[in-house]
């Protein structure tokens, strides 16, 4: 079974996450999770729809402001955490190392975790994506209840998708130094899931812009049974 998972960023506070629960269906046949922000999370979770955050601290508790533990989470009802997206890498100082940590603590905890990985467009066109892949799914560790998201940085919110052979190339390799289901990410919308979920070593899909709306996400997690 694929699954389709919709990272909303830093959208959507109380209230339009319940407009976005009263108007979505999730369609049978595909694991879909919905990964709001945390002020979201509780009132996300026990609607029939597995619910993520977008983070989680490798401590128990402690003296770490702004941060959420795994324990934490698991009180609320969320099942999981996406981990080391490039928005946090990008802006926020995570590392491989920090990955790691998050990666290790949260399934220590029982927390599914989707870690995400994918180069830059500096990085693709100076021919460095195939060692940036390998040093960033290093840091992951193989665990039964963790998936990779691979999401080219250049593909994010861009509007620039990966074709779906370039992608089914680089899942090819991610899969070859970390045996799990991987997950693309990168401007996925209902009008090109189709054919990037047909292929092969695409398992599912990680959505930003898309997965706002309960119509577009709709039809992605339909895609994914196509
Ligand atoms: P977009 O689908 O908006 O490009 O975002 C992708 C993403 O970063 C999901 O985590």
């Amino acid at each position: 079974m694929k699954l389709v998972a919709g990272n909303w960023k830093m959208f959507k506070g109380t209230s339009e996450t319940l407009a976005f629960f009263d108007a979505f269906e999730a369609p049978a046949g595909v694991e879909v999770v919905v990964c709001p922000p945390f002020t979201s999370l509780s009132l996300a979770a026990g609607r029939g729809v597995p619910v993520y955050a977008q983070n989680v601290h490798w401590a128990v508790e402690g003296a770490f402001t702004g941060e959420i533990s795994a324990q934490m989470l698991l009180e609320l009802g969320v099942e999981g955490a996406v981990v080391g997206h490039s928005e946090r890498r990008q802006y926020f100082g995570e590392t491989d190392e920090t990955v790691r940590k998050r990666c290790e603590a949260a399934l220590e905890a029982g927390l599914r975790v989707i870690a995400c990985v994918g180069e830059t467009e500096s990085e693709r066109e100076a021919g460095e994506t195939g060692a940036v892949l390998r040093r960033q799914v290093a840091a992951i560790p193989p665990h039964e209840a963790l998936v990779i998201a691979y999401e080219p940085v250049w593909a994010i919110g861009t509007g620039k998708t990966a074709t779906p052979e370039l992608a089914q190339q680089a899942h090819e390799s991610i899969k070859e130094l970390h045996p799990t289901r991987v997950l693309y990410g990168g401007s996925v919308k209902p009008e090109n899931a189709v054919e990037l979920l047909a292929q092969p070593a695409i398992d599912g899909a990680l959505v930003g812009g898309a997965s706002l709306e309960p119509g577009s996400f709709g039809a992605i997690c339909r895609a994914a049974l196509a």
